[in-house]
């Protein structure tokens, strides 16, 4: 057994109340950092990192048998020998996620969608939205990619001007917002050491942005159920909050905070409600009735701002994603600008500067190609399709499904390890995400598990690795010691460390 794993079985005897006050304990004191100034348990963690992330480290074929560059080639090479390598490279990644094996990643993924989207692509590779005086098309294209989003998102039953910005993806829409709602706190409150409020499922963009802003980030737990109290959310407000946060839905679980409640809140507090819709703009506004859902966009007036994800269920190539404010008045505290510049007068609305206008024309060609009905029918047959896997699941024994789920279907076992049930649907070809606090894994249905039998594989998959994990509890296959190690908060700070070794390997040639 692994020291981490050993690490792992230890903690999990302590007794409960134990492991809260070193939790908390914990949370002040760095014990990752602790455990390394002793020589032995540094090494001996050296080599269990090291061994993990072996473990980890890419089963792809192509890191052998491809050409590695470590410089420049000498003379560049032809068009005729490049391509063969890339499309092999690209023909061995497309099949898993192609098939339906894979959660969220690729929205929609059929091959005629995927052909447009590049002929749009090809059409404006050259361009770039910076320049608005050679390339005005761009500006055309994202001013309505913004105005459909918030005619989608409930613009037109408010008499206030919804405005927004394209950006690059959820993340750059959440830190963006994030960053404005400081901005906006500090000029018209006067507000220093800001605050944010947000429910601990909110995507980590957030905590990337308190991060990067110096936001102090208050959260909000959880039910059984994966719900927030409102209550909490209520006692969790200062003077120094610049605003809350909702998910609609959110990425661990799939639920939909309560919004209403949320944004009556913000209203009496006059702060923000930023509603990430990043995963269920393009969704929402079609199954809310089939699912009785309550108003979750600008129709409530106390929504400040919302991102959508046009590279999610927009169905637009990655790279694209809408950021909504309320007012251009808010908006403004978003936008960057410079004026003592030598190189000239210099605004840019988002963190980028130059950026590529091919994916906003192609986003805009694939919102423009879906139309109301594209995207009513395909959210029809994903959330059809959620609620046959739902039924299903249901009849699993050791599972419980967390929530109602309206298209990411998240799962967690009282009797059994999860994550050892994750690894072997990982084993099984399945790449679905392993989640924690509490352990559970989810599935996101897109597009591709509407395909004939893909529901049912999934079904018959994972009815298997319950038996199995049934028959054989100590057995952890895949990533499951890793999983298990991360919900141990101990272990955590190694853990994090361990992510930070992940991502240097990731640029080793
Ligand atoms: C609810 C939610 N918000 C934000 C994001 C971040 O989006 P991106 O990965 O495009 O930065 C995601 C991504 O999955 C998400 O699910």
């Amino acid at each position: 057994m692994s020291l981490l794993d050993s690490l792992q079985m230890k903690w999990e005897r302590v007794d409960p109340r134990l492991r809260n006050t070193i939790e908390a304990l914990g949370k002040k004191i760095p014990l990752n950092r602790m455990i390394r100034k002793v020589p032995f348990l540094e090494k001996k963690i050296e080599d269990e990192i090291g061994k993990i992330l072996k473990h980890i480290h890419f089963s792809a074929p192509y890191l052998d048998g491809v050409r590695k560059f470590r410089e420049l080639p000498r003379s560049g090479l032809a068009p005729e020998t490049i391509l063969p390598i890339l499309e092999s490279i690209s023909e061995h990644e497309t099949k898993k996620w192609q098939d339906g094996f894979v959660s969220g990643a690729v929205y929609h993924g059929d091959a005629d969608h995927i052909q447009f989207l590049n002929k749009v692509y090809s059409l404006f590779s050259q361009t770039n939205p910076l320049h608005s005086d050679l390339w005005p098309s761009l500006n055309k294209f994202e001013a309505e990619i913004v105005a459909m989003t918030a005619d989608l998102l409930g613009a037109s039953h408010t008499g206030d001007d919804i405005c927004g910005c394209v950006t690059s993806g959820g993340s750059e829409s959440i830190l963006l917002a994030m960053k404005t709602y400081r901005d906006w706190a500090k000029e018209t409150k006067g507000i220093s050491q800001p605050e944010l409020v947000l429910p601990v499922t909110a995507h980590a963009a957030f905590e990337k942005a308190c991060q990067y802003f110096k936001i102090k980030k208050i959260s909000v737990p959880i039910d059984q159920n994966g719900m927030i109290s409102v209550a909490d959310v209520e006692k969790a407000i200062t003077t120094n909050t610049i605003a809350l946060v909702a998910s609609a839905p959110n990425f661990p679980h799939g639920i939909v905070d309560p919004v209403a409640d949320l944004a009556r809140l913000a209203q009496e507090n006059q702060v923000g409600l930023h509603v990430d819709a990043c995963l269920g703009a393009f969704i929402l506004p079609f199954v809310k009735d089939a699912a009785g859902l309550p108003p979750f966009d600008f129709s409530l007036t106390g929504v400040t701002s919302m991102s959508a994800d046009t590279h999610k269920f927009g169905y637009a190539s990655k790279g694209s994603s809408v950021i909504l404010y309320r007012s251009p008045i808010l908006r403004r505290f978003q936008y960057f600008v410079c004026t003592d510049w030598p190189g000239g007068l210099y605004t840019s609305p988002t963190f980028a500067g130059s950026r590529s206008g091919a994916v906003v024309a192609q986003c805009w060609a694939a919102m423009v190609n879906a139309g109301w009905e594209g995207y009513e029918r395909a959210a029809k047959e994903i959330y059809a399709t959620t609620q046959r896997l739902r039924e299903e699941i249901e009849r699993i024994p050791h599972l419980h499904i967390i929530g109602n789920p309206l298209f990411i279907i998240a799962l967690k076992s009282d009797t059994l390890n999860i994550f050892s049930i994750l690894g072997h649907m990982a084993e099984k070809g399945w790449s679905l995400n392993g989640l924690h606090r509490p352990n559970a894994m989810h599935l996101c249905v897109t597009r591709r598990h509407t395909q004939e039998g893909v529901a049912d594989r999934f079904v018959e998959d994972l009815r298997q690795s319950v038996q199995m994990v049934e028959r054989e509890p100590g057995k952890k296959p895949g990533l499951a010691p890793i999983y298990g190690l991360a919900s141990s908060l101990p272990a955590r700070g190694l853990v994090g460390e361990l992510l930070r070794r992940y991502l240097d390997r990731l640029y080793q040639v």
